[in-house]
């Protein structure tokens, strides 16, 4: 047999991107591929990218730009180098990047990993390969399950998309256009894929999505199976600890979903519920067809079934149109619904996208300054609620060992990291926590005994904090 090739992905972009990568990993590995996390060494070089923001794509083409020079290096020295670009840019963007990019071999879209191996060898014969429509066969019935080694080698926590695409068409928003028209993957696949993670010592599993509880699989029992269904029968599968899902649309939370949350230990009481805005004149521009009332009452039902649950959440500021009352009334949503983490982002004209027509363009200026009182606001409620953790004793699944010496680190329910001194044996347990300190976004603390667990201080909410 030859000498394995070594195979560098890249990959830009939200958590389906994360778990791609892995996929396109066990795709190529019957090939021969080996993975490397040195580019300068790679046989192949794949980026897995991004469309969401305009930056996004721009990280694209310079990438390609330093891997152009390697790549050349690597030929003068009789050495061929393959450089694929995939993802949401490959998606919308194929034809442009062969055009723009001579560097690039291949360009497959994220519904086609499947036929890597195809068009790596359709590459080799004829120069260079794209596949960017989506195909007839589902990926899902031939991309290969991870190796037990591969899936030791990757941890405790693991994705397992069960979702994807989007039918929703936010007007600010490229994902229809990239992930397609939303697929649910049939209900006993990811039973299947659950209980080999477990079986090889994944504790945490995040079932991943563009609009993860949109989810209408399949079921074994031929009826569809909605996600707090799917939630209920992957907790019973054993040595599966926790259970999260990412990203949830707040029009998709079904009753099933909040009985999750009540019924189940296992389902994590931290969801990330996107909301945009605060105003209801730019949610109906984004054609979100939700109002900020909407939401509020989506997040009640969420604390009326777990008063220990934390939100996080995505917002957009200087949407077309967007004034100085609709952005206050984002700063209103957000002081009143008190989070413990979000992520906030300057609107970014998408092409193609309905918004990238509207005219009344918020100047940049604006934006920036907006971004930063919303940025503030959520900073603070975030501190807030990390330094809640001090002094109480929480539940923390050890992930691998940390960078200081005999340091252990993990992640509360809230994915707070959380380190501790203690032997690398705790790996993978899920253990009680005395929180002594907080370092920057990083919870210390000590190992606690169970009779120190059991007298667990009252729950942790998120406290909503005024000022912006
Ligand atoms: N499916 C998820 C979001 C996926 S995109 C949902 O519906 O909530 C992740 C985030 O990127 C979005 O929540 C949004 O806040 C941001 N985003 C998407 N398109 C954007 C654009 N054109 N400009 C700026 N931010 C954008
Ligand atoms: Fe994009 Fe909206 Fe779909 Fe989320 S729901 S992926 S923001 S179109
Ligand atoms: Fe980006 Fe595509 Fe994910 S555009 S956010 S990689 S779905």
């Amino acid at each position: 047999m030859s000498a394995p090739r070594k195979l560098h992905i890249k990959s830009y972009g939200c958590q389906m991107n994360v778990y791609d990568a892995q996929r396109m990993v066990d795709t190529l590995a019957p090939e021969g591929f080996i993975e490397t996390a040195d580019a300068a060494d790679a046989d192949l070089v794949i980026l897995n990218t991004c469309h969401i923001r305009e930056k996004a794509s721009e990280k694209v083409y310079s990438e390609l730009g330093r891997l152009r020079e390697a790549k050349d290096e690597a030929a003068r020295h009789g050495r061929k180098v393959t450089i694929a670009v995939a993802g949401c840019v490959a998606q919308a963007e194929g034809a442009e990047i062969i055009r723009r990019a001579p560097v690039v071999d291949v360009v497959v879209g994220p519904q086609s990993y499947h036929h890597l191996p195809q068009l790596l060898a359709r590459a080799r014969q004829e120069g260079r390969a794209l596949e960017t429509e989506f195909p007839e066969d589902d990926k899902f019935n031939f991309l290969p399950a991870p190796k037990p080694a591969a899936i030791r080698a990757r941890g405790v926590s693991s994705f397992v998309t069960v979702q994807e695409g989007c039918d929703k068409f936010c007007t600010f928003c490229v994902v229809p256009y990239t992930r397609g028209m939303e697929t649910s993957r049939p209900v006993e696949r990811i039973i299947d894929d659950v209980m080999r993670l477990a079986d090889n010592g994944v504790r945490e599993i995040t079932l991943i999505g563009q609009n993860v509880n949109a989810f209408h699989g399949d079921g074994p029992d031929g009826t569809t199976w909605s996600l707090g269904r799917l939630l209920h029968r992957l907790a019973a599968i054993p040595g599966i600890a926790r259970l999260r899902y990412s990203t949830s649309h707040p029009r998709d939370v079904d009753d099933s979903l909040i009985a999750a949350h009540r019924d189940l230990p296992e389902v994590m009481p931290f969801v990330h519920l996107p909301v945009q805005s605060g105003s209801d004149r730019i949610l109906a521009a984004m054609n979100r067809k939700h109002t900020a009332d909407d939401y509020r009452r989506v997040i009640d039902r969420f604390r009326s079934v777990s008063e220990d649950i934390a939100f996080s959440s995505d917002f957009i500021v200087g949407f077309p149109g967007e004034t100085e009352e609709d952005f206050r009334a984002t700063l209103a949503l957000v002081t009143q619904i008190g989070y413990a983490g979000a992520y906030s982002f300057k609107y970014s004209p998408r092409p193609g996208t309905p918004a990238a027509d509207m005219q009344e363009m918020v100047a940049t200026a604006v934006m920036d300054e907006r971004l930063a009182r919303l940025q503030n606001l959520i900073d603070s409620q975030q501190s807030a609620f990390n330094k809640a953790a001090v002094g109480r004793t929480v539940d923390v699944l050890f992930e691998r060992a940390a960078r200081n010496e005999g340091q252990i680190v993990g992640r509360t329910a809230y994915l707070q990291p959380a380190h501790v001194m203690a032997s690398p044996d705790i790996i993978g347990q899920v253990l009680p926590v005395r929180i002594d300190s907080l370092e920057r976004y990083s919870l210390l603390g000590t190992i606690a005994t169970p009779a120190a667990a059991a007298r667990n201080a009252p729950p942790l909410t998120a406290t909503a904090t005024t000022g912006a």
